[in-house]
């Protein structure tokens, strides 16, 4: 098999994968390392409930900025590393905002905004410093959802996260 016999459609999502990986690392970091000082540090908005929740964690946020970066690094580019980490983590925080303002507790699913709240991050900071190709947004957008779901139920059946979704 070569390459030629690949369908256009699979190297491009290839590509996309490979283009938004230290978003995805990032995005995965906190599951695993996160925990401890939450950012609103346990404050809340003016509508009464927590500003963002116990789940956005100072350590998370920074573990992931620095995996992400990593990764941006052994790409050989670790500024998109860092900007793309750095929007990935404002889309997840953006989107829990969101959440309690909904009034949804942490861990409390709102399908399509968990998914692609990271993605719709990166995407954004990305896009001011590099420009990312149509292909590749229409491409992770399309993909990250059932990427999404299995890595998180696979995180909850080894016990990393305490919600399936
Ligand atoms: N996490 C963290 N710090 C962050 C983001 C995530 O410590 N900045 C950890 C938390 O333990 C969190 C877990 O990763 O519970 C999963 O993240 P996520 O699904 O984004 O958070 P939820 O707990 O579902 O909270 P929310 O309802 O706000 O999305
Ligand atoms: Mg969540």
């Amino acid at each position: 098999m070569t390459w030629s016999n690949v369908p256009r459609y699979l190297v491009t999502v290839g590509q996309s994968l490979w283009f938004f990986l230290p978003a995805y690392v990032a995005n995965a970091t906190p599951v695993v390392l996160g925990g401890g000082t939450p950012m609103d540090l346990g404050r809340n908005f003016l509508d009464g409930r927590r500003i963002l929740g116990d789940g956005k964690t100072f350590r998370g946020v920074i573990l992931a900025i620095a995996a992400g970066t990593l990764i941006g690094a052994l790409q050989l580019r670790p500024l998109i590393g860092f900007v793309m980490a750095l929007g990935a983590m404002l889309g997840d925080l953006a989107v829990s905002f969101i959440k309690r303002r909904l009034g949804m507790e942490r861990g409390a699913p709102l399908p399509v905004g968990d998914q692609l709240d990271f993605v719709a991050g990166a995407i954004a900071l990305t896009g001011l410093v590099v420009s990312i190709p149509l292909s590749y947004i229409v491409a992770i957008v399309i993909v990250t959802p059932p990427i999404h779901l299995g890595t998180n139920a696979l995180a909850y059946i080894l016990k990393l996260k305490k919600k399936p979704w």
